[in-house]
């Protein structure tokens, strides 16, 4: 019963949009089991519930979809953290743990951190540039995003690959049904992070930085003498972690749907090695029409009516941005993938209100070079044959599950046969997106 349960539950997250749009034809809200939730699909509604944080909490938004085995809680017992974070935080608490995040992901901050991206971004492209192939989500998109939001905290570079890791070992054992000792071992891998983090809170409360790990430690611990005492640790490894997830694992996966959305409209790709100038506007429709941040979870703090739908206080709802974007009455042919659009509709990719992304400038940034990389230096980029692609089954990082490019190379190095041509045609086949 539970596997059926799982079972549909993957299907549903692999390929979302029929629902949504059962969901927005719907009178009201409509109940999914699958998600033990109230859908909330339509734009204006996803908007009133996120213009109402008092009413509609956030403190179950990273409800997860598994409890981990009572081995697995027993390893995660030896790390830290526990507390809530920013995104699941209400009110005051909420608004002093978002101060630093937005301080430190300011505009300016961002063009700060620009040059540096940009020169990671033609690195991780050297490295597989002259190959004629690449799987780009473990070459390039699982590592750009870590290596950026691992330099604005402040984390030696040396550990960025540990703490991506544990980042998303974190999502496997939370949204994955897993096997006990794979739990047991994922546990491990998130424990292993948190000491790294741990180690940065407490060398950061003694001797202060230019960085935002330092400013995650002023906002959660008075500076004092001596060591950041246990609870100002526990709070700063919760924080980062959150941070850290929240910022590499969706820009990660964004990268992976926009590449695949852009080489499965070859017409798009084409004009944007013509029109560079279009890259900002691809991005944003990127993240409109197929978005990383699928939905988030809230819960009713007292009897409230939403679409005609009267809930109860405790009412578990997914506000689902991924829908709003793909809702007919905001976006004229919301299910075509179009970044020519005139005066297109302000999208909810990166949320809005009180708990709106901190990071969707960065995030925007790095999806921005990360596409003039692409068309300018490979501009012969495709999917590769024979590769499928698959989504992978989750709500809250939505991306290709492997992304098998291919390009022709100069003679002597690897072609595909029958790619070797510019304009010669090969396409993967996508499925479920
Ligand atoms: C493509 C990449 C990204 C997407 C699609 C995305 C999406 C979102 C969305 C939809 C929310 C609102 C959640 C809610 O209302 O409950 C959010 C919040 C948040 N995002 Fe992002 N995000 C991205 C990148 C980033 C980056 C790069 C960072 C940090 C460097 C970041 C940090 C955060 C934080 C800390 C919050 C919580 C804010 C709060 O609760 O006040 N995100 N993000």
């Amino acid at each position: 019963m539970e596997h059926e349960l799982h079972d549909k539950l993957d299907e549903l997250m692999r390929g979302p949009y029929p629902l949504y749009a059962r969901a927005q034809a719907a009178e009201g809200l409509l109940r999914v089991p699958e998600l033990d939730a109230w859908l909330v699909a339509r734009d204006a509604d996803v908007r009133e519930v996120l213009r109402r944080p008092l009413e509609f909490s956030s403190a179950n938004a990273l409800r997860p979809d598994v409890l981990p085995s009572p081995a697995a809680l027993e390893v995660l017992a030896g790390g830290f953290g526990g507390r809530p974070v920013v995104v699941t935080s209400d009110g005051e608490r909420h608004q002093r743990l978002r101060a630093p995040l937005v301080r430190a992901l300011s505009p300016a901050r961002v063009a700060a951190a620009a040059p540096y991206a940009r020169e990671r971004a033609a690195a991780l492209v050297d490295g597989f540039a002259e190959d004629g192939r690449v799987e780009l989500m473990s070459a390039y998109a699982m590592r750009l995003p870590g290596d950026v939001i691992g330099r604005i905290v402040g984390l030696d570079p040396a550990d960025v690959p540990l703490v991506v890791h544990g980042g998303h070992r974190a999502e496997q054992l939370l949204f994955r049904p897993l096997p006990e000792a794979e739990q047991i071992a994922a546990a491990e891998d998130v424990v292993a992070m948190q000491h790294v983090l741990d180690r940065c809170a407490r060398d950061r409360y003694v001797r202060p930085r230019e960085d935002l790990a330092t400013e995650i430690v002023a906002s959660v611990a008075e500076p004092g003498q001596g060591e950041l005492p246990p609870d100002g640790r526990h709070e700063a490894v919760a924080h980062l972690q959150n941070l850290l997830i929240a910022g590499h694992l969706t820009t990660t996966a964004l990268i992976g749907t926009t590449v695949l959305h852009l080489l499965s409209h070859r017409d798009q790709w084409e004009l944007l090695r013509e029109r560079p100038d279009l890259i900002p506007a691809a991005v944003e429709e990127a993240a409109r029409y197929d978005g990383a941040l699928q939905g988030f979870r809230r819960v009713t703090t007292r009897p409230v009516a939403l679409a005609g739908t009267e809930l109860p206080a405790g009412a578990e709802l997914f506000v689902a941005f991924g829908a709003a974007n793909r809702d007919a009455l905001r976006h004229p042919r919301p299910d075509t993938f179009d970044i020519t659009r005139d005066a297109p509709a302000r999208h909810l990719a990166f949320g809005f209100g009180a708990h709106a992304c901190v990071g969707a400038q960065l995030a925007r940034e790095q999806l921005r070079i990360t596409v003039e990389e692409l068309t300018r230096r490979l501009p012969g980029l495709r999917l590769a044959e024979g590769h499928p692609v698959t989504m992978r089954p989750t709500m809250i990082h939505r991306s290709p599950e492997e992304l098998h490019l291919t390009w022709p190379v100069a003679q002597g190095r690897y072609t595909l046969p029958g790619t070797a041509l510019p304009g010669a045609s090969s396409c993967g086949t996508v499925t479920n997106t």
